[in-house]
């Protein structure tokens, strides 16, 4: 249970800015995080959830299955303000798991600035302030995403036993190159730091998968050759607000589709969505696995 008064002091604003810059918030997002906690430390009432929403995310550190608790389940509609700053109050005990686990520190830190990173993804969907994946932030805050590389990883139950879900952030271009080095990292270090959660594949369920991408882009295309990783499983589940996220990092309704005609595309890919849009057709998300890569012996290669 964390405490108002921890709260209070966990979200000072002269110990919150050196948190928030191992966290990769950029300079705006920092500033208003700031503000924002000076507010809600005032606000006996918004003090209570973040504090209960905290507790949650400290109970759900180190359990990587569905059974962890929902942090959000008290969050009052529309305050993912809270959200934001529950998960900056509740760093400690990630940081403790990841301790705990040997993880080393730059990676631990690598890791928790998938927040930064959400809050700066969105600033470029809604021009402003806020956090409105914190709904993803739990598995973040799981003390299980490690982020190696390229990818971020987090260890996930299956039916066939644990497997490595792969998540890939917003961040410069997917080539081949960093891939294959995320892949062959990810495996020794979840096998060092995570022997409990012996893993027998990578897992991804994304629009990066949906094999429309391939009829639309070249094969050369960073897009297409990472698809050629996957063994596609069942069929996909549409989801056109994904890929519209994603590619124009614009939020759409399912229930009010957004015109696609009324997107700017730049790039072949957002051709490509508006086109296949216009002609009537939609966009799914995918599940796949691939295989783990061989174990190579490398007695003196440092720690991922
Ligand atoms: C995954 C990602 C890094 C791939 O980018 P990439 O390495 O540039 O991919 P490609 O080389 O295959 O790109 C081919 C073309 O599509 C464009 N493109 C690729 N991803 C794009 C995206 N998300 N938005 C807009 N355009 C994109 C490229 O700019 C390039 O355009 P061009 O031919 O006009 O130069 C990129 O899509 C991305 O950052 N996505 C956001 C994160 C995400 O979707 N994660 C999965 C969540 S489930």
């Amino acid at each position: 249970m964390i405490d108002e008064a921890t709260i209070r002091d966990r979200l000072h604003p002269d110990s919150l800015p050196d948190l928030l810059v191992r966290l990769g918030f950029h300079d705006d997002d920092a500033v208003e995080a700031v503000a924002a906690a000076d507010r809600v430390r005032r606000r006996r009432s918004d003090l209570a959830v973040v504090a209960r929403s905290a507790s949650l995310l400290a109970e759900g550190v180190g359990i990587f299955r569905p059974t962890a608790p929902d942090p959000w389940q008290d969050l009052p509609e529309g305050r993912e303000d809270l959200a934001l700053l529950a998960l900056l109050a509740s760093v400690d005990e990630v940081r403790a798991e990841h301790a705990r686990r040997r993880i080393p520190d730059a990676i631990s830190w690598g890791s928790l600035a998938d927040l930064g990173q959400q809050v700066s993804v969105n600033r470029l969907t809604h021009g402003r302030f806020g956090l409105d994946t914190y709904g993803w932030m739990r598995t973040a805050w799981s003390g299980g995403l490690m982020w190696l590389g390229r990818l971020e990883f987090v260890p996930k139950p299956s039916a066939s036993g644990w497997v490595l879900d792969t998540h890939i952030p917003a961040s410069g271009p997917l080539t081949p190159e960093s891939v294959d080095a995320a892949f062959a990292a990810a495996a020794p270090f979840f096998a060092r730091h995570f022997p409990d959660c012996p893993v027998t594949a990578f897992a991804c369920t994304s629009w990066l998968l949906d094999p429309t991408i391939a009829d639309l882009l070249p094969a050369s295309s960073n897009l297409v050759q990472f698809q050629r990783r996957w063994t596609l499983a069942g069929s996909g589940y549409r989801s056109d607000e994904s890929v519209i996220y994603f590619a124009f990092n614009v939020r759409s309704d399912p229930e009010d589709p957004i015109d696609p005609r009324t997107l700017t595309a730049r790039t072949s890919l957002q051709r490509a969505v508006v086109d296949h849009l216009v002609a009537g057709g939609h966009w799914s998300a995918w599940s796949g696995t691939a295989p783990l890569p061989d174990p190579t012996p490398t007695p003196d290669a440092p720690d991922a």
